[in-house]
């Protein structure tokens, strides 16, 4: 589905939730998360034994969580916050894995009583589980996050598999923790693995499982059956929406990792679970997030469209230099005047788009596309601003308020 065209179809109703709730704003569309989890699960259906979790960090709206809970979609974890989220709507301890590579001694516990399995980040950390387990009486179910050092061609702060990495156990030493693991009263269950986010090639995909395989292979001589290979995210979106988006599709992705997974079934004469956890490609495009032109400025030097919206609220421009594209819901032709967005905050770097050619009046509202994932998610207070508001379009055009926006009063608590 074409997500412009979807917006520009739903403009009227966008524009009448804004006269109730105020900008800025978040709004999701269900249709369009239905449709990204249908992709995956079409995509891998040949692989029998294919399971998602979905990154929690992307977007941890309750219920986008249960939206995707009731889609047979799990959830990958990485504190204990998002723990007590996942246990809150009820998801089964299987379909839960807690990642970190800082978990305290409070997650750790969390997830021992819980049942899930948990993602062990470094040697010291076996010897911290084994204990915590052991106080509470507990079998610690557990799998290991392997650093494949794999350059995954994507924003340095987003890539997670290189060799400095802060994350993971180095490919090389993966042997050694599995043996000492098996020392200890654990459940040995999967390994996994996260090489980056927003990955448009297929290469570091399959470098990462041929890599994988190799350990699981050599970990079956020693003796150790894994139950499950998890890979990580998943596919990188179109954020540029011009037509040159040279990314993945879903059966890209398929037909680059099954072969080698069922290589490794064939090695192992057993069927490996899939895991994977995408949260980009499953949230990304589903949310924007609505912003009222506050005033036009036009210096000796450069234009600006003075939004309410700041990095406060959608940080990644800032943070990444990511490209988001902006409409403008009241008048989509494009002006002859070129404009930064700026945000309204007080940093230089606030601004949400750069370089822009929109049509733009005081009170205008824009929409700031692909903003699902990373956006509230990692929304702050800066210059005590209150936090947007999050609203649903449901399937059947229901507008459901999934978070109202944060009051003044919560400023001062
Ligand atoms: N699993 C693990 C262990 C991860 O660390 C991540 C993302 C994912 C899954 C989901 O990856 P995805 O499918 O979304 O690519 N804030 C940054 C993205 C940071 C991603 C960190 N890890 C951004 O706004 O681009």
């Amino acid at each position: 589905m074409n997500i412009i065209t979807y917006i520009i179809r739903h403009k009227e109703i966008l524009l009448e939730i804004l006269e109730k709730f105020r900008t800025p704003a978040y709004i999701y569309f269900e249709e369009i998360l239905q449709e990204n989890v249908q992709k995956y699960f079409d995509a891998f259906k040949r692989y029998g034994k294919f399971k998602m979790m979905y990154a929690y960090k992307a977007n941890t709206n309750i219920e986008i969580c249960k939206i995707l809970k009731n889609l047979n979609v799990g959830a990958d974890v990485v504190s204990a916050g998002e723990l007590h989220i996942a246990k809150h709507i009820n998801l089964n301890s299987r379909d839960v894995i807690f990642t970190s590579n800082g978990k305290t001694d409070e997650g750790i516990d969390s997830a021992l009583n819980f049942g899930c399995t948990i993602n062990i980040d470094g040697f010291e950390e076996i010897e911290i589980i084994d204990e915590i387990s052991k106080q509470i009486n507990k079998r610690p179910k557990v799998s290991f996050r392997i650093n494949p050092e794999v350059n995954p061609h994507t924003h340095d702060k987003i890539a997670t598999g290189v060799k400095e990495s802060k994350f993971g156990i180095n490919f090389k030493e993966a042997l050694n923790a599995y043996k000492l693991a098996g020392q200890k009263n654990f459940e040995i269950l999967g390994i996994h693995c996260h090489i980056g986010s927003q990955i448009t090639e297929i290469e570091p995909f399959v470098e990462e499982a041929k890599k994988i395989s190799k350990i699981v292979t050599d970990l079956h001589k020693a003796g150790i059956n894994l139950k499950f290979v998890d890979l990580g995210g998943g596919l990188g979106i179109d954020y540029l929406h011009n037509g040159s988006y040279n990314g993945l599709s879903h059966n890209d992705l398929a037909n680059g990792i099954l072969p080698i997974v069922e290589n490794l079934n064939k090695n192992l004469r057993y069927d490996v679970e899939l895991i994977l956890e995408p949260g980009r490609s499953i949230v990304g495009n589903t949310g924007i997030l609505l912003t009222k032109v506050l005033s036009i400025k036009r210096t000796p030097y450069k234009k600006f469209i003075n939004a309410d919206a700041g990095f406060n609220d959608l940080i990644r421009p800032a943070m990444y230099d990511a490209y988001h594209k902006i409409l403008n819901l009241n008048d989509q032709s494009e002006g002859d005047e070129i404009f930064d967005v700026a945000g309204n905050l007080c940093e230089s770097c606030d601004i949400l788009g750069r370089g822009r050619k929109i049509k733009a009046n005081r009170n205008d509202i824009l929409a700031v596309l692909d903003a699902g994932a990373y956006g509230f998610s990692m929304c702050s207070n800066y210059n005590s601003m209150p936090k947007p508001a999050e609203i649903l379009i449901t399937k059947d055009k229901k507008v459901k308020v999934l978070r109202e926006r944060e009051k003044f009063s919560a400023l001062i608590k």
